[in-house]
């Protein structure tokens, strides 16, 4: 299992200590939230081109956004590897079309109640699927096991079509929820509080990598 730590609940007085303090992670997640889409607000392009030159981990950037194509030329850094969008997002075949353009891939995610049936036509192109374990906007909040289960269809049609898509799971993953996911099969999995609550987060990184 890859693991993505979302930062959002880390300390953002102290963010270098905070990415340094997760060096072992196979991708940095940023929460990006515009106050529209979610009703809350994190951190913009700003900040995010400070982490990226932080760091060299892969970014893995999670547009929670009702304008994503507005967004994306200022998301993309030498180290962006994933850009995030919802599908509600306003001009969602444009948006995938200008990640590609970039060289960036594509990843496309599903709220809780959003189903699978809606992605159907666009799994063939897509680079990653991110299931929503949680209802987006905030960290930390309690697993949907019932969200979780879209994975083993995601997982199904990928095996039945030779989709190349990974899965990734973001919202309450713990040492107990990365279990279930990774039965499921999961690639990646997001996360955000349970990590930044430890006190050594590398050697959490590496036990859920197992
Ligand atoms: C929620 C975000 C998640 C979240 C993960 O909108 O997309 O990435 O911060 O945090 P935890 O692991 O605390 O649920
Ligand atoms: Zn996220």
């Amino acid at each position: 299992m890859k693991i993505a730590p979302s930062i959002l609940t880390s300390d953002f007085a102290d963010l270098k200590n905070e990415i340094k303090s997760i060096s072992n992670a196979d991708y940095i997640h940023l929460d990006i939230m515009d106050g529209h889409f979610v009703p809350n607000m994190s951190f913009g392009p700003y900040v995010s081109k400070c982490i990226s030159k932080i760091t060299d981990k892969p970014l893995d950037i999670h547009l929670m956004v009702t304008d994503p194509l507005f967004w994306i030329d200022q998301f993309s850094f030498n180290n962006t590897k994933y850009i995030t969008i919802h599908i509600e997002a306003n001009n969602f075949l444009e948006t995938v079309k200008k990640i590609k353009d970039l060289n960036i891939k594509v990843g496309v995610s599903v709220k809780p109640n959003t189903s699978i049936e809606e992605l159907k036509e666009y799994l063939a192109e897509i680079d990653l699927v991110l299931v929503m374990t949680v209802e987006p906007g905030f960290g930390g909040q309690s697993f949907l096991s019932e969200a979780a289960k879209k994975i083993v269809k995601l997982n199904r049609l990928r095996k039945e079509n030779n989709y190349h898509y990974l899965i990734e799971v973001d919202g309450g993953i713990n040492q107990d929820t990365i279990k279930i996911i990774k039965d499921y099969g999961a690639d990646i999995a997001v996360v955000g509080s349970f990590l930044f609550n430890q006190n050594n987060r590398n050697e959490m990184i590496d036990k859920l990598k197992k």
